[in-house]
């Protein structure tokens, strides 16, 4: 109760704001992902062209020649017989994975494999064109990894059942990321557009809302605030809410560790829509694939740069550390040598 009073104060969001994000932010820039700095720089040593999120953590594109392009491609093979097919599967899936989207709850469908193997390489040369790879790594300030491609489709389904990602919602995987969600079938208030708040989030993911649902804990249910929460306060600029709508090809960048959002609750049509996720290795979800040799040099490399760090913010906090470090091996080696003195 008191921290939760003390988590209201104008003292904690100041401390939050100029000391403890900023400090964070270093870290995890130039230590967490150190690897990704070194690529960054080596990235934008050569001028290259990024979409300017303008300081905020989200953009709607409008009109893009690429974006367009690939949506109709893409939306030309689905229908009709993928869709058919896809909306098939969700209506028969018994599996129950996710309380809120899964069994006789499920509402979307992943369908990217689906597609023509060449259709496939196209959207991954789009994922990894050097405009979007460059997007990302402004936004973030590292070189991103791209975490996840998909293509999803969603259905109405128990539309009243208002449920997972059809509320409010961040997704807690990690500190920063940034996602290009892009219409691959035209979106109007019927088949659920991604709706985010167009206010940037200016605490990241230090900032949690008091409507989360904290009561439920299961998959698709943690942190969930109503449908109509943010709706209800429309009329308050700090709540003004932005659609992904429009025809094939509009598209939105979000980043959504730090940004409220909710989509695909469909009324009366399906949706399709694109995702590319980009993200950074220190994030929950991105899958390790690490070696023994890799964990090795990753040991040696932010010991390294914790190492210059520290040299150049914290002198006196290395030189205490070094001679901690100094004295230690001193210590270890009178004992190993006493040791061997008296055995001999
Ligand atoms: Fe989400």
């Amino acid at each position: 109760m008191v921290i939760k009073k003390f988590k209201n104060t104008q003292i904690y969001k100041f401390f939050l704001l100029y000391i403890i994000k900023p400090f964070y932010n270093i870290i995890w820039e130039y230590i967490i992902n150190f690897h990704g700095k070194i690529l960054y720089f080596l990235w934008f040593f050569k001028k290259r062209k990024f979409i300017d999120l303008e300081k905020n953590d989200k953009k709607i594109i409008y009109n893009n020649e690429d974006f367009i392009k690939i949506s109709q491609k893409i939306y030309d093979f689905c229908y009709p017989n993928v869709l058919e097919e896809s909306q098939r599967e969700i209506l028969t899936d018994s599996e129950i994975t996710n309380p809120t989207n899964s069994g006789t709850k499920k509402y979307n469908n992943s369908i990217f494999q689906k597609l023509d193997l060449n259709l496939q390489k196209e959207v991954y040369d789009l994922a990894e064109s050097e405009l979007l790879i460059s997007t990302a790594a402004k936004y973030l300030n590292v070189f991103p990894i791209l975490d996840k491609l998909d293509l999803y489709h969603n259905i109405p389904r128990d539309f009243e059942d208002v449920r997972g990602a059809q509320l409010w919602h961040k997704d807690d995987f990690g500190y920063k990321s940034l996602d290009l969600f892009i219409a691959i079938s035209d979106i109007n208030e019927n088949n659920g557009p991604l709706k985010v708040l167009e206010k940037l989030n200016k605490y990241g993911v230090f900032f949690k809302s008091d409507q989360e649902n904290k009561k439920k804990n299961t998959m698709g249910e943690r942190g969930k605030i109503s449908n109509d929460y943010f709706e209800n306060l429309k009329n308050n600029k700090d709540y003004k809410i932005i659609s992904l709508k429009g025809k094939k090809g509009t598209a939105l960048f979000i980043d959504s560790f730090t940004s409220y959002h909710r989509g695909g609750h469909c009324s009366k049509e399906d949706r399709l829509m694109l995702r590319f996720s980009y993200q950074t290795p220190d994030a929950v979800r991105v899958k390790p694939n690490r070696t023994f040799l890799l964990i090795t040099f990753l040991f040696f490399e932010y010991f390294f740069v914790l190492m210059i760090f520290l040299f150049f913010e914290y002198f006196f906090v290395l030189m205490t550390f070094l001679f901690f470090l100094y004295f230690l091996t001193m210590i270890l080696l009178s004992i190993i040598y006493l040791k061997s003195f008296f055995q001999l």
